[in-house]
């Protein structure tokens, strides 16, 4: 089986600071504190190519911009998912269909689609980790044949923190050999799925499904915490760290590589990433 290889060193091929202006041409509400954004330029195309697992930086003037994986694209769009967490989200947040936005990008590496080919794909993802993975997870579905089995675990505090549930719920399970499994954290009325945190979870799935650690590619996206015990678990199950990808998340304010924002250890995640192996990152600092 061909090793997983991820491209690294991706510089922004055009003009990396000066933003495309663009229209928000859609928003769509997915939780209480994520909607997400679809915009294109203003002569109606999309405002550049991009591939699965690349980040966009979104600005809002003059309050600000922020960086966002892109969670979707079209033909002649592109969509983020974003959570309110601050300032720039909060104006986000505000916008309305028809606003004009700029848009910086594509940012950074992309998915290792090309090397994950014959492989069985189990995505892991919590909460608006989902963003980057379902941008992961649809390409895969769009490309079905040349992939195994696929399965996606994806939990969230409650129902409502659940991002893209109608492809969660209704789409991607209706695609041959693709398994979806729910969790959530804490028990609430009308939710009779599992009530778990990812990891346990995570155990469970790949138990009761009989998953194989062999021939699969493991992507895994959230917060800290779900990422530090999905690793432990994923460890002492025997999955190879060279067979788990993960896109990490610093903060960035250039996007290529110049203002020294997003460095952890000698690698600046703009740059090399944010997309690497486990196995890659077996000598960087994981706080
Ligand atoms: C590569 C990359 C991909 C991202 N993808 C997404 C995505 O798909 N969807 C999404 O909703 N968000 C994503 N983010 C995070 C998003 O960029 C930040 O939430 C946003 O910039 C916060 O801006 P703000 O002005 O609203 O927050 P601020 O007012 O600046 O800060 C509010 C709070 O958020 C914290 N914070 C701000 N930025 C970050 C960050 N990068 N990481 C952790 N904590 C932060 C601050 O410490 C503070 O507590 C991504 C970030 C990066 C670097
Ligand atoms: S965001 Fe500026 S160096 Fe990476």
């Amino acid at each position: 089986m061909p090793k997983i290889e991820i491209e690294h060193g991706c510089a922004h091929g055009g003009e990396p600071y000066i933003p495309t202006p663009c229209r928000v041409i859609e928003i769509t509400p997915q939780t209480r504190d994520v909607k997400s954004v679809r915009v294109q330029a203003l002569d109606g195309t999309a405002p550049f190519d991009s591939k699965p697992g690349q980040t966009v930086m979104l600005s809002v003037p003059p309050f600000g911009e922020c960086m966002f994986a892109i969670a979707a694209r079209g033909e002649d769009w592109i969509e983020v998912a974003c959570k309110k967490v601050g300032y720039v989200t909060e104006r986000i947040h505000q916008l309305k269909v028809g606003d004009e936005v700029g848009v910086r990008g594509p940012f950074g590496n992309w998915f290792p689609y090309e090397s994950c080919k014959g492989r069985d794909m189990l995505f892991i993802a919590g909460g608006i980790g989902m963003a980057p993975v379902a941008a992961f997870m649809t390409y895969v579905l769009e490309h079905r044949e040349d992939y195994g089995r696929v399965d996606m675990v994806y939990s969230g505090s409650s129902y409502d923190d659940l991002v893209y549930k109608t492809a969660l719920f209704e789409e991607w399970p209706k695609v041959e050999d693709t398994h979806v499994h729910v969790s959530i954290y804490h028990a609430e009325d009308g939710w009779d799925g599992p009530v778990a945190y990812t990891a346990p979870f995570l155990e469970e799935v790949i138990a009761k499904e009989g998953l194989s650690k062999d021939n699969v590619a493991v992507t895994l996206c959230g917060g800290p915490s779900l990422f530090r015990t999905c690793r432990e678990a994923l460890s002492e199950l025997g999955y190879d760290p060279a067979d788990i990808i993960t896109t990490l998340e610093m903060r960035m304010k250039c996007g290529v590589g110049k203002c020294g924002r997003c460095n952890i250890g000698g690698k600046f995640i703009c740059l090399d990433g944010p997309v690497f192996t486990e196995e890659e990152l077996a000598d960087i600092p994981r706080d």
